[in-house]
């Protein structure tokens, strides 16, 4: 069992009260067009889940690597009784189209607090890619440090996260219209969030 299978159960409670608005200001980001599909990757619980029905997703796809957080999104689904939302155990380095059931690529992808957790990032970042649609658009939002700090350190406790990585930059290189945002940020974010924003070149 792995780290976050053992925090599920707990994440909601101790993280969701610092990522409210800077979620919301990501999700903003991808301006998502009525119908379309979202994939959310990494889901977590499920956290985004809403606003993005909210914001006119027809399909939002949720993939977490973790059983344990994958149980927590299929709970949230399950309670809220929303039939267009589906969750799927994946790993973001590998996952493909048909693990997820879908024959198009999609024209959205959110990688929410994903790419400074991920082992091998960066071909995690360019499977993701390869996953959405041309014209499509990425957001990203994390957290970025040069340095570790005290809460830098601790974020690699709490969050399997290295806030060191420069995780906009894949798709700085690959996108149009790039840009990314400060988002508001305190000292327990162990770094300056911020939401980055391109957009496949179709
Ligand atoms: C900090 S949490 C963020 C979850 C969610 N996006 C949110 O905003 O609440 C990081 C997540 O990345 C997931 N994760 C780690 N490695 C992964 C991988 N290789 N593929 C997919 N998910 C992964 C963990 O299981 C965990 O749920």
């Amino acid at each position: 069992m792995g780290y976050y299978d053992l925090f599920a159960p707990f994440y909601d409670g101790s993280v969701e009260q610092h990522y409210v608005a800077q979620r919301a200001a990501a999700i903003d980001s991808l301006a998502i067009e009525a119908g379309q599909t979202v994939l959310d990757l990494p889901c977590g619980t499920g956290l985004s889940f809403a606003g993005l029905r909210a914001a006119g997703a027809g399909k939002v796809v949720g993939v977490d690597f973790a059983q344990g957080m994958v149980k927590q999104a299929k709970k949230r689904v399950d309670e809220e009784g929303w039939s267009d939302v589906d969750v799927v155990q994946g790993d973001a380095r590998t996952v493909s189209l048909g693990d997820l059931n879908l024959e198009q690529p999609v024209d959205r992808l959110l990688i929410c607090l994903g790419l400074t957790c991920f082992p091998d990032w960066e071909a995690a970042f360019d499977n993701l890619w390869g996953l959405l649609a041309p014209g499509g658009r990425c957001s990203i939002l994390d957290i970025h440090a040069e340095k570790r700090g005290f809460y830098g350190l601790v974020a690699i406790f709490a969050a399997q996260a290295d806030v060191r990585r420069p995780v906009w930059r894949p798709l700085e290189d690959r996108s149009e219209d790039f840009s990314r945002v400060d988002v508001e940020s305190t000292a327990l974010h162990g770094g300056t969030l911020f939401v980055a924003s391109g957009q496949k070149p179709a």
